[in-house]
């Protein structure tokens, strides 16, 4: 009846980029079976892996089962290890994902970039094994059994032009020390983190995406994520944290704390994010007591996911705010003065989409003059 929510969109400059490689990924798609290996493994911590071709960046599908190893091997002059692909049309990447590899391979070609390892049984990344490459660009180490203290330090040290470092879904207990400072994106979610090292994050001046969903933190205390001046996104999700941790950079806009059991909401919970944009807190235990009515006015905010909490009421959220999901908490009432502190010709709600499904609301039941303050909604579900 109405069209789906945008709640898992990441917003990306190089969108247009990857629309422009897709003709690309299709060739390569109707290759072989395709269907192998494809899914799970490949969601690089559920945000996609957007590819800008004119950096020279590679598919990041991977291509077990899609075209025969040995066809690479005949058709590229270039070194390759024995338990790797080499695609001929990417001479800096190394395809060596999905073949039960025990430690990561030796004598890597140096030209190599674009370093796939995902879907491993890689525990340990000794500091030589990268020590002939200088211009690795991406380690993707995700679904490994990757350890904090088989992780030498020094192994990244060196990679200056490291951007993107993946290890989601490893049995990593911290957040490594000395990433090289130019490093974009850490993926770290799915492991056993505790703890984040002092001092991990100072020099990552660059890194816009943070993921640490699914893994053991109860706190982030001042210092641990200081340096990280241009931070975008931060996935906390599925943690273990009792309160909006404190201490977070101020730059982010896309926050997520969804899977947290958080008690209460205070005033200053997100106060001094002056950019937060997206907000998730679902599935969270939250009840309206706990709630402080200030707690959401903040003109910077698109979207709040509430979803999946203990909300009876509507909690009080700035007219700004486009997007509202309360979706499967136990609301009854429905007080315009929630959206709309007044009505006038230019005091009304901005909101688009509405959820308010699963809950003990009825269309009915909805005030008259509702529409006066919800005037440009396109979408509500009850
Ligand atoms: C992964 O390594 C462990 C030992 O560390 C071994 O028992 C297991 O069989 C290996 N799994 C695969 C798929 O090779
Ligand atoms: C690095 O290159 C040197 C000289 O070519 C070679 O002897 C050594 O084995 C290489 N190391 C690795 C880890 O590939
Ligand atoms: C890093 O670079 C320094 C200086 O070039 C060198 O001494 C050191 O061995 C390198 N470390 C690794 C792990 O390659
Ligand atoms: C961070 O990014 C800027 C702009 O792309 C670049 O000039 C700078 O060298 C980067 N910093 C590091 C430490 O790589
Ligand atoms: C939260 O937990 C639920 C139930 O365990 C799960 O279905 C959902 O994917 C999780 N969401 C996030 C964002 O972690
Ligand atoms: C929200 O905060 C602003 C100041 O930042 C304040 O003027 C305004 O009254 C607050 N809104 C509500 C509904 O309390
Ligand atoms: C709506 O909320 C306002 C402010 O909390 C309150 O004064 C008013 O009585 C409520 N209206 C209804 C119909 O419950």
């Amino acid at each position: 009846m109405y069209q789906t929510a945008g709640k898992h969109r990441w917003i990306s400059p190089s969108f247009s980029m990857a629309l422009l490689c897709c003709g690309l990924l299709m060739l390569l798609c109707c290759f072989g079976s395709g269907s192998a290996t494809v899914g799970e493994d490949v969601d690089y911590g559920g945000i996609p892996l957007w590819i800008n071709r004119l950096l020279g960046e590679p598919s990041v599908l991977s291509l077990q089962g899609r075209m025969d190893p040995a066809w690479f091997r005949a058709n590229n002059p270039l070194a390759c290890p024995q338990q790797c692909d080499c695609p001929i049309q990417w001479p800096t990447a190394l395809y060596c994902d999905h073949r039960s590899l025990a430690d990561i391979p030796d004598q890597l070609p140096d030209r190599t970039q674009y370093l796939f390892l995902q879907g491993n049984n890689i525990s340990s990344l000794p500091s030589s094994v990268l020590t002939n490459i200088t211009g690795l660009r991406w380690l993707i180490l995700d679904n490994n059994k990757l350890q904090s203290d088989k992780l030498e330090l020094a192994s990244l040290q060196n990679q200056s032009q490291l951007c993107y470092f993946f290890a989601n879904h490893n049995h990593l207990t911290s957040v490594p020390s000395a990433l090289p400072a130019g490093l974009k994106q850490l993926r770290l979610a799915h492991n056993q983190i505790s703890s984040i090292n002092p001092k991990a994050f100072q020099k990552l001046q660059n890194l816009t995406l943070l993921l640490l969903q699914g893994n053991r933190l109860q706190t982030i205390k001042e210092g641990d994520l200081k340096g990280l001046l241009r931070l975008n996104l931060l996935d906390l999700s599925g943690n273990l944290f009792s309160t909006v941790p404190k201490h977070l950079p101020p730059s982010i806009q896309q926050l997520y704390l969804s899977n947290n059991s958080l008690s209460a909401l205070d005033d200053d919970s997100f106060v001094g994010f002056l950019n937060l944009k997206y907000l998730r807190l679902s599935h969270c235990g939250l009840q309206n007591l706990g709630i402080h009515p200030q707690v959401f006015n903040s003109s910077s905010l698109v979207e709040l996911d509430l979803s999946y909490n203990k909300l009876t009421t509507i909690p009080t959220v700035p007219t700004t705010l486009q997007n509202l999901y309360l979706e499967a908490n136990q609301i009854q009432e429905f007080n315009v003065t929630s959206f709309c502190r007044e009505v006038g010709p230019l005091s009304y709600s901005r909101m688009k989409i509405l959820r308010l499904d699963g809950n003990k609301l009825s269309y009915h039941l909805l005030p008259p003059d509702w529409v006066f303050c919800l005037r440009v909604l396109r979408s509500i579900y009850i």
